[in-house]
């Protein structure tokens, strides 16, 4: 049995795209696996918060020290990061925001990365000192962006600061089986628009159909 976790960041509600389809993903996979397991976080609509100093306090002191004040800062993110560690496969939706990510799922990444929970920290180990935690995940990400032409060799290449950095963090952590699923060209008018997604509905059937099947097997 695969546990899904299923993230949405648009703080758009019907007419959010990415939102729309992370649902068709999952009740894609669903209708295939109905006994699989779905969590939802709707951050778009419930922001996790920033981190803040007593947060930084907490994640930089052992455990076993925390005060009951410390703990309190530091308990949403252990939710957040066991909810991540339970799940074999994410499908997150995360619009482009100015190039990068939308600001709530930034707060997000930061909440969940974690020396000791998520990644190790060796420092005597020269080679590895960063040892990611986050082993055997799969990870779909679903875009949603108003332009186009920021895939490699297209004229924003250099303004993507959205897929290269969620590779980024997300590998850091050991999750480096990421599939971007892109629908874009909404500033392009309907047509364009309506290709998009038609485009990004084909793509999400073929990978349900192949990694639900393969999840399952494992
Ligand atoms: C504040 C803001 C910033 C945006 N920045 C970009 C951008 O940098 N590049 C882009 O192609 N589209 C940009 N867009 C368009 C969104 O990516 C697009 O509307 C997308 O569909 C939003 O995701 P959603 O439909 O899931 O809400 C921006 C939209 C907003 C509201």
């Amino acid at each position: 049995m695969t546990h899904l976790l299923h993230i949405d960041s648009s703080p758009r509600g019907d007419q959010s795209h990415s939102r729309r389809l992370t649902r068709e993903f999952v009740e894609q996979w669903k209708r295939l696996h109905p006994s699989d397991i779905v969590t939802y976080r709707d951050i778009g609509h419930n922001p996790v918060p920033h981190i803040d100093e007593p947060w930084i306090a907490a994640a930089f002191t052992p455990p076993e020290q925390h005060t009951s004040e410390l703990q309190e800062a530091i308990r949403l993110s252990n939710q957040l990061v066991d909810e991540f560690l339970a799940a074999d496969v994410y499908v997150m939706g995360v619009p482009m925001y100015n190039f990068s990510v939308p600001s709530v799922f930034k707060a997000y990444i930061d909440q969940l990365v974690r020396i000791g929970r998520t990644v190790a920290f060796e420092p005597d180990d020269a080679a590895h000192v960063y040892k990611p935690l986050v082993l055997g995940k799969k990870m779909f990400v679903i875009e949603a962006r108003g332009d186009s032409g920021f895939e490699s060799g297209g004229r924003y290449e250099k303004m993507n600061h959205h897929d290269p950095s969620l590779i980024a963090v997300f590998e850091f952590i050991g999750v480096t089986d990421i599939t971007f699923i892109h629908v874009e060209k909404s500033e392009y008018g309907e047509e364009k628009l309506t290709e998009s997604i038609a485009h990004a509905q084909t793509q999400i059937a073929q990978l349900v159909s192949t990694h639900s099947q393969e999840a399952e097997g494992q």
